[in-house]
C-alpha cells in the first residue's frame, strides 16, 4: 500500500524554525522515522518536502493517478489555498485517505490559523502531537484498509 507523506512551506527548515513550536527534529529525522514506521505498518510510504504549492498540486494528481493514500502537512497553505484543497478534494473522492497533519495545535495559535480550508475535505486531521502525528495518520491509514 503506497502512502505518499507530504510536507509545504518552511517544513524543510525544522529542527532550525521555532523549535518551541515544531520541535527540534530535522525534516531528514522525520523522514527516516516515517519511513520507519510505515514498513513496520507494512506501507510503502515516501515523504516529500517543497515549498512550492504548484508542486504540492501536482504530488496530490500523483497520488490519485497512482492510488495513494496521503498524510498532508499543507503548512501555511492549510489557511488560504483553495488551489491545495481542490487537489486534495480528489484525493478522498477517489475513495483514498487523505489524513491531514499538523505538528503544533493550530486552533492554540493565533486567529488566521484557526481557519483550514483542507480540514473539510480530508478524512480526518491530526493536529498538536508534533512529529507524532505522522506516526498516527500512518495509523490512521493503515486501520482503514
Ligand atoms: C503547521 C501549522 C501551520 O499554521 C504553519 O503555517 C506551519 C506548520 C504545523 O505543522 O503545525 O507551517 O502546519
Amino acid at each position: 500500500t503506497r502512502v505518499l507523506v507530504l510536507n509545504g512551506p518552511n517544513l524543510g527548515r525544522l529542527g532550525v524554525r521555532e523549535p518551541e513550536v515544531y520541535g527540534s527534529t530535522t525534516h531528514d529525522e522525520l523522514a527516516s522515522a516515517v519511513e520507519k514506521w510505515a514498513a513496520d505498518l507494512g506501507l510503502d510510504a515516501q515523504v516529500r518536502q517543497t515549498d512550492d504549492e504548484s508542486a504540492l498540486v501536482g504530488w496530490l494528481h500523483e497520488a490519485v493517478d497512482a492510488r495513494a493514500h496521503v498524510a498532508l502537512n499543507p503548512a501555511a497553505f492549510t489557511h488560504y489555498s483553495y488551489a491545495l484543497r481542490d487537489a486534495a478534494a480528489q484525493i478522498t473522492h477517489a475513495g483514498l485517505v487523505l489524513v491531514e497533519v499538523h505538528l503544533s495545535n493550530p486552533y492554540a495559535r493565533e486567529a488566521f490559523r484557526h481557519v483550514s480550508v483542507i480540514g473539510p475535505i480530508a478524512t480526518g486531521t491530526i493536529a498538536g502531537f508534533g512529529v507524532e502525528g505522522y506516526r498516527l495518520a500512518l495509523e490512521a491509514i493503515a486501520s482503514r484498509l
